[in-house]
């Protein structure tokens, strides 16, 4: 008797399910983002041909790549993917966020392309595709410009070592640094104020950043010293599946430094043009 119950309490609960199932069919369930994807997906011709528009996501501040100026991004990126939207026919749908979240948001599909001084590694290419190198970069120090003992990595043993959530100088403070902690924070700016305010010793960062960002800003505070540590290429970042856009995409790269727009664009931003 009490299994006989319980069966019929299982049929009772499956039939519900199905009454439930059905009611849910008219397309009104909601996944994360669901008709967002949806229209999305409707857009892309099934032959993969290329998008009318594609959604590209940059960093909120990596100066002089991408950056706020008068409410607007402006930088050598923002630059460089505009003229190589022009020169493969798409419109770009800027989307900024900080940088760690650049690339889970290529592999969930929130972005299409992603331009922000992302450094091409192996352990990337898992999941993302990449274009052609576009720039040359490296890692360099930056310390407060009273600071007499750190003059090269073999001084940042056991110190603080401000970076960036998911940079490649992240890994590199942890790889290759005996005992240095790597403080790791989500915005750069908070970075460089590390450093300003003495509670990290030093910045690891890329070399075009931490020279820029003197420069600019910190001419006071902070000064740079060693060498270029670690040669890195950036590369544009694509979800992955992209094939015939990641090739249209290096070609439109070619034909900018063949008409000579990639240099116009390099001299706007770092002040000579690139050897
Ligand atoms: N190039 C380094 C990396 O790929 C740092 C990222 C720099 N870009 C940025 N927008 N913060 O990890």
């Amino acid at each position: 008797m009490e299994i006989k119950k319980r069966s019929l309490w299982g049929i009772l609960l499956i039939a519900m399910m199905f009454v439930l199932a059905a009611c849910g069919g008219g397309g009104s369930e909601s996944t994360s983002g669901g008709s967002d994807n949806a229209d999305k997906e409707s857009e892309k011709s099934g032959d993969g041909g290329l998008k009318d528009t594609y959604t590209v996501a940059s960093d909120t501040s990596f100066v002089p790549f991408e950056f706020k100026e008068d409410g607007e991004y402006v930088g050598f990126d923002i630059d460089l993917i505009n003229a190589i939207a022009d020169e493969v026919g798409f419109e770009v749908k800027l989307e900024t966020t900080n940088f760690d979240g650049i690339i889970p948001g290529l592999q969930t599909g929130s972005f299409d392309i992603a331009i922000a001084g992302i450094t091409i590694t192996d352990e990337r290419k898992k999941t993302v595709d990449f274009s052609d190198p576009y720039y040359d970069a490296g890692l360099r120090i930056g310390v407060a410009v009273d600071n007499k003992d750190i003059n090269g990595i073999e001084d940042l043993k056991e110190k603080t070592v401000a970076t960036r959530l998911g940079s490649t100088s992240a890994d590199y403070i942890k790889k290759n640094i005996e005992g240095a902690k790597a403080s790791q924070f989500e915005q750069l700016d908070q970075a460089y104020l590390a450093v300003e305010n003495g509670s990290a010793d030093a910045i690891l960062y890329d070399s075009p950043n931490v020279a820029y960002y003197i420069r600019t800003k910190g001419e006071d505070s902070l000064k740079m010293v060693g060498d270029l540590y670690q040669a890195e290429q950036y590369g544009i970042a694509f979800a992955k599946g992209q094939d015939e856009l990641v090739s249209k995409v290096n070609e439109a790269l070619a034909s900018l430094k063949e008409s000579g727009k990639y240099d116009e664009i390099y001299e706007k931003w770092f002040g000579e043009k690139p050897e």
